[in-house]
């Protein structure tokens, strides 16, 4: 039908354009810049209770070939695969490009962080689907691999240490029901170092004995988590599963980030029998020197001097720093500079006030600076064509801390795709 004879300001039409572009309402109204309350705005459009105006009628109008543009523009866009993943918790997609460089095609994305969204969409040309809690596992992709870096505030030293108690520690139940649905040949998670002593080792337990097939029966009613994921606790995996803590210092990088990272490889694809150390091993560390300097930027050709943190701000972490100290603990901010061997890890704070890794200006007569968003790409081991200004500067430092080491990732990638290319030939 040609568009003059479309009411494009009917419920149906504005749905129609929704779902053919596969976006959710929320990914819908954040493209169209819509507020917080986007998604009722957009939801009252399609049932008809209120009509967009002329200007986001057009710009509905426009979205199908901005997202074209998207993928034109998208340093990282991947048409084709020889095999396919999907990228859960996506971030920034920090697990997703290793394995896209494997030879993978991503199918499916979820990350419900509007922010995140836009720095994905800006390198990868795809939109993410948003809240995976709320996503049935039957409208997701097939795939052959389930990527899951999965929230891990819950678990962390750091957090409150709330573990399945903590509705951020019940997403591994969204993993566990689209494996339950989708059955994928192997999978990776990510979370941090701390997930193995949780809760004296029980919720790690809790987590393998559920993609092995060994779990007892869970009490699912004292868990906030959705009835697709209750439900799918009653049926057993059977992955083999493995899991390791690898640091990114020991693979080149110069940051001292220690991640658990666990691999499985369904048994009832592979076969029950087969001896998976034959087939997977993990990556060695490299151990090649690492010198911070290497991920350092001339700071002078920035015009303004927006790194170099306030007197305010330095004295505050001086104080703070002298209180640590008297209280018996080194705690407090970390200064670096080029000739350390590493960083500590960038956590998703580091916006706030820098003070985990800051370098030290002291021979340019100046308080210290944050890192620039650059070098976070740098220290978490991302391409140069990475697009680190789509958003600002906060959310970057913000996705940047929350992502992974893509040199870690990539040698597990590796490894990892190896594995399923051996295991299919091996007869
Ligand atoms: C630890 S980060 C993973 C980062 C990712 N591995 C990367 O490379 O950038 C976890 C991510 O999960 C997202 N997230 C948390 N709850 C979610 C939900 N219910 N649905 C979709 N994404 C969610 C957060 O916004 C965050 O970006």
């Amino acid at each position: 039908m040609s568009d003059a004879l479309v009411d494009c300001t009917s419920g149906q039409y504005i749905q129609n354009v929704r779902e053919k572009l596969g976006l959710g309402r929320t990914e819908f109204a954040n493209l169209l810049g819509l507020n917080s309350t986007g998604e009722r705005t957009v939801r009252g459009w399609e049932t008809g209770e209120h009509k967009p105006t002329v200007r986001k009628i057009n710009d509905i109008k426009a979205l199908e070939s901005f997202l074209k543009e998207q993928q034109t523009n998208a340093p990282f866009y991947c048409e084709k695969g020889e095999f396919t993943f999907i990228d859960l918790f996506a971030g920034i997609g920090g697990i997703r490009l290793p394995f896209q460089n494997e030879g993978g095609k991503c199918v499916f994305t979820s990350e419900w962080d509007k922010f995140a969204q836009k720095t994905y969409l800006a390198n990868y040309g795809d939109m993410p689907h948003g809240d995976i809690t709320k996503i049935p596992s039957k409208q997701i992709p097939n795939h052959d691999v389930l990527l899951g870096g999965f929230p891990c505030q819950a678990f962390s030293q750091a957090g409150l240490k709330q573990g399945f108690n903590d509705t951020r520690g019940t997403l591994f139940f969204d993993i566990q029901r689209i494996l339950v649905e989708k059955r994928p040949k192997a999978f990776l998670l990510e979370n941090v170092k701390q997930l193995r002593g949780h809760d004296k080792g029980r919720t790690l337990n809790t987590i393998l004995s559920i993609l092995t097939g060994c779990n007892a029966n869970i009490d699912v009613e004292d868990l906030s988590i959705n009835d697709e994921a209750k439900m799918a606790l009653s049926e057993k995996l059977n992955y083999h599963v493995e899991y390791k803590v690898l640091r990114a210092a020991d693979f080149g990088i110069p940051q001292n980030r220690e991640r658990i990272y666990i691999v499985g490889f369904d048994k009832d694809y592979f076969g029950s029998d087969v001896k998976f150390s034959d087939f997977f091993e993990w990556p060695e560390p490299t151990c090649q020197p690492t010198r911070v300097g290497d991920i350092l930027e001339d700071i002078n050709t920035y015009d303004e001097d927006k790194f170099t943190i306030s007197d305010k701000l330095w004295s505050g972490h001086q104080k703070r720093k002298e209180e640590h100290k008297q209280k018996g603990n080194g705690f407090g901010y970390s200064l670096f500079d080029e000739e350390s061997e590493y960083t500590n890890t960038i956590s998703a704070r580091y916006y706030k006030d820098g003070s985990e890794i800051l370098i030290d200006q002291t021979s340019l007569n100046k308080n210290p600076r944050k890192l620039t968003p650059r070098e976070c790409a740098r220290l978490q081991g991302f391409p140069e064509e990475f697009i680190v200004d789509a958003v600002s500067q906060g959310q970057i430092y913000k996705q940047f801390g929350n992502s992974v080491c893509m040199t870690v990732v990539k040698e597990l990638a590796k490894n990892l795709v190896k594995a399923i290319r051996k295991l299919e030939t091996r007869y």
